[in-house]
This record gives structure tokens, C-alpha cells and sequence, in this order.
């Protein structure tokens, strides 16, 4: 099947404004908030109309494309053939409620298993990162330069303390070493804002053990993209089928974090 690109990145970027816009007129409003999965899994009705949104607005224009949705609303995805939109809403839902930024709209669009179209809307900085796959990386209008090598003692990389959750399939204390030696850690609380801290430079590496494939799919092509790399924290290739652990950096500090603090993922 023909796929024009361009005419989904369009119709993708329009959608995107037009819900961002819609969430921020929310904001005078009262949510209704729910829980999910535990009492912090939070999720309100701005995250689930959002993704209703997207659903009409792509199977209205696109029956044939099918979408992987954090709410539920979509399709239930077990292969990725065809075109996949792959959607987060909201990530960042519990900063969206207790700050009411730092949280962005996420959309992957993979075609037969190939991330060709990222977006992350910034939607309180009205800031839109977006790319087609070999055509660079863009911040609203302005492209964004190519990932460069950067040493441990000079880096930022963002963690997060989900780390020690009860489930948790990693040893935290094999972080220690890492985070006395960079020159800084942070932690903003959407996968999606820190994947596109890492494409603009901002902090040079983010780690978290445990994503979703809507938290990763746009991030991690923009990443790519850019000459970083996006791998789990084995440095294994990530499937947009399953939950993954997540390491992202810029060049060359991919590989020194991975042989000299994750040991080659041998933990
Ligand atoms: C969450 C955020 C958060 C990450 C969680 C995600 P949500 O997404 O990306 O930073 O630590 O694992 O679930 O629930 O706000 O879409
Ligand atoms: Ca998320
Ligand atoms: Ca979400």
C-alpha cells in the first residue's frame, strides 16, 4: 500500500493543535479526576476526550490506519502492519492536574513497524516537535541541530524514583555510581518532555525501568533522528508491542554509561 507521508503529518499536526488548544480552554474548568491501575494512576476526562478526539478525527480520514491508545478507545494492536498511530493524550497526566504544565500530547505513527512521524505538543508553550523520518527534527519552524557526543562528568540525565516500585524488575543501587558522576539529575515527570529534553540538548540522557509504548513512540524517533540513541537499558532494541525500560542519550554517552555503569545490562 502507498502511504503519503506528508498528507498524515498534516492532517497529524492540525489534529494536535486543535486538542492542545481544546486542553488548554480546559483549564478553567473543574476535572473529573479518576484512578487507573493504583491511587496515583490518575487519569481525567481531558485525557480520555482527547484520545476520542484523535480516534474520530483518523478514522474519519484514514479508515485504514489503526490506533495503539493509553486509554483504551482504540484498536487492540497486536502486530504493527499497516499504519499505526500510536497515542498518548496527556503524558504527564499528574502534572497536568496538580500544575497544569509540564505534560504533552504524544503521537508515534509507525508503518509496518517503522516510526516515520513524531509529534510532542508542548501544549501550555504552544511548542509543536515534530519529524518525518530523514527529514530532521523541528520545533515549531525551527529545525533542531544534531545530537553531539558529550562526556559523564558533563552531562544532566533526568531518572525517576519509579525505580523502587514494588514491581520493579532493577536494582536501583546499580545507579549510585552513575549519579555521583554526572554533573546533574532531574526528574519532570513526562516521558515525552524528557525524551524531547534529551533532542534539544536540554539534559543529555534520560533512564526510567519501566514506559509504555505510548510514552516512547514519538520521542524515540526524534531521537533517532537526530543521532542519538533510544534502546532499554540493556541497550537492546525496543518493541513498541510490549512495556520496555528506557535509555536515551546522545551519541558516544550511550555507550559509556552502558559498558561502564549498566554493565552492559548484565544485572
Ligand atoms: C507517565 C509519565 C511519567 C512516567 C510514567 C508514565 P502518564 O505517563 O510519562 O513521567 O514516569 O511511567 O506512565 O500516565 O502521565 O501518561
Ligand atoms: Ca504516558
Ligand atoms: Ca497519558
Amino acid at each position: 500500500m502507498e502511504y503519503n507521508l506528508k498528507e498524515i503529518d498534516t492532517y497529524a499536526k492540525n489534529w494536535i493543535k486543535a486538542a492542545g488548544e481544546n486542553i488548554r480552554s480546559s483549564f478553567p474548568k473543574t476535572l473529573n479526576v479518576t484512578t487507573k491501575s493504583n491511587p496515583n494512576d490518575l487519569v481525567t476526562d481531558i485525557d480520555k476526550g482527547t484520545e476520542q478526539y484523535f480516534i474520530e478525527k483518523i478514522k474519519g480520514t484514514f479508515p485504514n490506519h489503526r490506533i495503539l491508545g493509553e486509554e483504551g478507545y482504540g484498536d487492540d494492536i497486536t502486530d504493527l502492519t499497516g499504519v499505526v498511530w500510536i497515542i498518548d493524550p496527556i503524558d504527564g497526566t499528574m502534572n497536568f492536574i496538580h500544575q497544569q504544565r509540564n505534560f504533552a500530547i504524544s503521537i508515534g505513527i509507525y508503518i509496518d513497524g517503522e516510526g516515520m512521524i513524531g509529534l510532542i505538543y508542548d501544549v501550555v508553550h504552544d511548542e509543536l516537535y515534530h519529524c518525518i523520518k530523514g527529514e530532521g527534527v523541528f520545533l515549531n519552524k525551527k529545525a533542531i541541530p544534531k545530537l553531539e557526543a558529550s562526556k559523564v562528568n558533563e552531562s544532566i540525565i533526568a531518572l525517576n524514583a519509579t525505580w523502587v516500585a514494588p514491581n520493579k524488575r532493577i536494582n536501583h543501587e546499580l545507579l549510585i555510581p552513575l549519579v555521583k558522576d554526572v554533573r546533574g539529575t532531574r526528574s519532570y515527570g513526562s516521558a515525552a518532555m524528557e525524551m524531547v529534553y534529551v533532542a534539544t540538548g536540554r539534559i543529555d540522557a534520560y533512564l526510567t525501568p519501566r514506559l509504555a509504548p505510548w510514552d516512547i513512540a514519538a520521542g524515540i524517533i526524534m531521537i533517532k533522528e537526530l543521532g542519538g540513541k533510544a534502546t532499554n537499558l540493556r541497550g537492546e532494541e525496543l518493541d513498541m508491542l510490549k512495556e520496555n525500560s528506557l535509555f536515551v542519550s546522545k551519541p558516544g554517552l550511550h555507550g559509556d554509561i552502558l559498558k561502564n555503569y549498566l554493565k552492559d545490562g548484565k544485572w
